[in-house]
């Protein structure tokens, strides 16, 4: 899949995602927050990542609720100065900082970690296939974060109609354990834990 098609493919998707109608995005944020408590990974202390959702992005909200609920510790990610990802907790309420792509991060960071002090990590996609190939925003922020790195369990999160038949990965994308649609959480990568 060329730089070209990979283009295609995020706007044309981007362009779905935009259509979806307010009850159709809180519909699937309820159904991905119940996915993700079916998968029993929710544990007192789990530290998970998550991100705070583009308006085209699947809401996080519900998800986040569910993750606290559990008793497990939810971060997002903060951009770092050497082009990777860290990720600081984050409860609803707490102070943010808008970053320079516009996204809210956490003004706090005295707990800030690397991907690889995560239990698992949530991902927004743009696109994915069945084996586990995303396609992102096309930074390589999580591909950069993630790469070389066993731990933590590497999730997708997307609307079901964000599947497509096959991605042609590059070199440097990191493929997904799983993917959490509000339909199903799916198998792609057999994952063992560090
Ligand atoms: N491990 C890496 N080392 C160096 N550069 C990288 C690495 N991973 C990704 N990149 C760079 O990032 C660019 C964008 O990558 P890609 O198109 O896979 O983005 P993406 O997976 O859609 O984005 P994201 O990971 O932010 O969701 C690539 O063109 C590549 O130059
Ligand atoms: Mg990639």
């Amino acid at each position: 899949m060329s730089t070209d098609d990979r283009a295609t493919l995020r706007r044309q998707m981007r362009a779905k995602l935009r259509a979806f109608a307010p009850e159709v995005r809180m519909r699937a944020a309820a159904g991905v927050a119940r996915q993700l408590d079916q998968t029993g990974w929710l544990k007192p202390g789990l530290k998970v990542a998550g991100f705070w959702s583009l308006p085209y992005e699947l809401p996080m909200l519900i998800a986040q609720v569910g993750i606290e609920k559990a008793g497990a510790q939810y971060f997002l990610p903060i951009l770092h100065a050497d082009q990777t990802l860290r990720f600081a907790r984050f409860k609803a309420g707490d102070a943010v900082r808008v970053n320079r792509f516009g996204i809210p991060e956490p003004l706090a960071t005295e707990s800030a970690c690397t991907a690889a002090d995560l239990d698992v990590i949530l991902m927004p996609l743009t696109a994915f296939d069945r084996q586990g190939n995303r396609l992102g925003s096309g930074g390589g922020w999580y591909d950069r974060t993630l790469a070389g790195s066993t731990a933590p369990r590497r999730v997708g999160v997307a609307y079901a109609a964000q599947e497509v038949p096959a991605l042609v990965p590059a070199a440097w994308d990191v493929p997904l354990h799983h993917v959490l649609t509000e339909q199903t959480c799916l198998a792609c990568q057999p994952f063992s834990a560090p």
